[in-house]
C-alpha cells in the first residue's frame, strides 16, 4: 500500500510542477476529462423515467401512478433503442475500486453501495476494510428519501476519489449505502451517484462540493465542470471535464446565466416560445439537471408544445407519444420548417429543435394500429412550480457548472 501512496504523491507533485511550466499552453492546465457512456439495454421507458424524475423532486405526475408502475414493468422489454443514462467510471479507495456513477448536477451527495448491502443486487460494492485510506466518520448515518417513501440509507466514511487516471482527491466524504430502494436495485447500469449540485443541497456533507475542494487543493484551476452529452445518432457518448471547459464540444461562445437559488443549478426562465409563440405567463425557476433524462414542464406548457407537434398524443399509461419519423426528418411542421422551442434563461435565448424533443425510444401503439411507429416524448408533464431541463435539453447544449461565478454556461453542443 505504501508504494502506491508514494506514487500518488509523486503524480500530484509532477502535475503541479508541470502546470507552472506550461502557462503558455492552455491545454496543459490543471483539468481532466472522464468519458461518459450512454447505456444501452434494459433501461427505463418514459413512464418509468417520469416516475424517477418526479420522485427526485417530490412532484406529482399527471399520469396515474398505478398505471405508471404497471407500464414500467411490462412494457418495452425489447429495448432495441439506445436509452438515456450517462455513466462514467470513478475509482474509490486504495487500491481503487471502480464504480459506474451518474454525474448528477441535480443532487449534491456522493454515494456507492457498501459491501454489507443485501438488497443492492449485482452492483459493485465498497469494502472499507480493503482500503488503506478509508476513515469512518464517527457514527454518522444518512438517508435520501423520495416522495414515494423509497430511498437509500447508509453510513458515512471518507476516502480517496480517483477521477480519470491521474487525479486523486483524498478524504472526500462518501455515503456508503447499506440499503437501496427498488429504483436503484433495478437500475443495473448504475452503481451510485456523483452529486455536483451546491453543498447546501447535500444530505451527507454540507461543507463544500468536491469541485470546490479540488480547486482549493490546486488539483484543478477553476471550480467548474463542463458536460457534453452526445446524441445516440452521434455515437451516444459524452464527456465530463473538471477544471475547464472543452471547446472541442461546443460552438461559439458560452453564454452564462446566473444561478438564482443556490441549491440546484437553478436559473430564471423568463420566457418560452413555442414555434415563435410566447407560452409563458410569468418567470419561473428552471433547474439544469444532468441526472434527469427528460425535460419536466408544468402541464399547460407541455400541452402547448405537444399541440404544435403533428400526431402527438397523450395517454395516461404512456404519457406523450409522437410519430418517430418526425425525429429523423428533422421537420415537424408539415415537412417544411424546422420548429423550435425557445427557452429564455436570464438574458439569453436557447433554442431546441422539436425533433430533439422526441426520444429514440419506440413506444407501443394502440391495439390493432400497426400503421404508425410512435416514439416517446422527451418531455414529461407534472404539477410543478418550476421546470427541469434534463438530458433532452442538454443534448443540444454543452453545459458548464461554474461554482466560482455561480452561473450556468451554455453553448450549442458539437459532437
Ligand atoms: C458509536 O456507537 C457506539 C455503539 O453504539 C458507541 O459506543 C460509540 O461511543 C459511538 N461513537 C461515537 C463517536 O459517537
Ligand atoms: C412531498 O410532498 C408531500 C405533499 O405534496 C409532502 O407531504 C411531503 O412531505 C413531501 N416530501 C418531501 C421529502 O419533501
Ligand atoms: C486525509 O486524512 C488523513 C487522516 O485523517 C490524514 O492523515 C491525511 O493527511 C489527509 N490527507 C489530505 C490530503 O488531507
Amino acid at each position: 500500500m505504501k508504494t502506491f501512496l508514494y506514487c500518488l504523491a509523486a503524480i500530484t507533485l509532477f502535475r503541479a510542477g508541470f502546470a507552472d511550466a506550461a502557462i503558455l499552453d492552455d491545454t496543459d492546465s490543471n483539468s481532466f476529462n472522464i468519458k461518459l457512456a450512454q447505456k444501452q439495454g434494459p433501461v427505463l421507458n418514459t413512464p418509468a423515467r417520469i416516475l424517477k424524475a418526479l420522485n427526485k423532486y417530490n412532484l406529482t405526475s399527471r399520469i396515474n401512478a398505478d398505471t405508471l408502475i404497471k407500464a414500467s414493468s411490462t412494457v418495452d422489454l425489447s429495448s432495441v433503442n439506445v436509452d438515456v443514462e450517462y455513466v462514467g467510471t470513478v475509482g474509490i479507495g486504495t487500491p481503487p475500486k471502480m464504480f459506474q456513477m451518474d454525474f448528477d448536477t441535480g443532487s449534491s451527495d456522493i454515494w456507492v453501495p457498501h459491501v454489507s448491502c443485501e438488497r443492492c443486487s449485482q452492483h459493485a460494492r465498497f469494502d472499507d476494510t480493503k482500503s488503506s485510506t478509508y476513515s469512518r466518520v464517527s457514527n454518522a448515518t444518512w438517508s435520501l428519501r423520495y416522495g414515494d417513501g423509497s430511498g437509500v440509507t447508509g453510513k458515512v466514511g471518507k476516502d480517496t476519489i480517483h477521477l480519470g487516471s491521474d487525479l486523486s482527491y483524498a478524504n472526500q466524504t462518501i455515503g456508503l449505502a447499506t440499503a437501496e430502494s427498488i429504483d436503484f436495485v433495478t437500475d443495473t447500469e448504475l452503481d451510485g451517484l456523483f452529486g455536483l449540485g451546491f453543498p447546501s443541497l447535500a444530505v451527507i456533507d454540507k461543507k463544500q462540493s468536491i469541485v470546490q475542494g479540488m480547486k482549493e487543493q490546486n488539483l484543478i484551476d477553476q471550480a467548474i465542470v463542463g458536460v457534453y452529452l452526445g446524441r445516440a445518432r452521434d455515437g451516444g457518448s459524452g464527456q465530463i471535464t473538471f477544471g475547464k471547459t472543452d471547446p472541442a464540444h461546443y460552438q461559439g461562445e458560452l453564454k452564462y446565466v446566473p444561478v438564482t437559488s443556490e441549491r440546484y443549478w437553478q436559473v430564471e426562465l423568463n420566457s418560452m416560445k413555442i414555434a415563435g409563440v410566447e407560452a409563458l405567463k410569468g418567470p419561473i425557476g428552471a433547474i439544469v439537471d444532468t441526472g434527469t433524462t427528460l425535460i419536466v414542464l408544468p402541464t399547460e406548457l407541455s400541452k402547448a408544445i405537444h399541440a404544435a407537434i403533428p400526431g402527438a398524443r397523450f395517454s395516461t399509461t404512456y404519457g406523450w407519444r409522437m410519430p418517430c419519423e418526425l425525429r429523423s426528418t428533422n421537420k415537424v411542421n408539415g415537412g417544411t420548417d424546422d420548429m423550435t422551442v425557445a427557452f429564455s434563461l436570464g438574458e439569453h435565448e436557447f433554442h431546441v429543435k422539436m425533433s430533439d424533443l422526441i426520444r429514440e425510444r419506440a413506444a407501443p401503439n394502440a391495439a390493432g394500429d400497426k400503421t404508425e411507429k410512435l416514439c416517446y416524448s422527451g418531455i414529461a408533464e407534472a404539477r410543478t412550480p418550476f421546470i427541469i431541463l434534463g438530458d433532452t435539453f442538454l443534448r443540444s447544449y454543452y453545459s458548464v457548472y461554474d461554482f466560482d461565478r455561480k452561473a450556468v454556461g451554455l453553448a450549442p453542443a458539437k459532437p
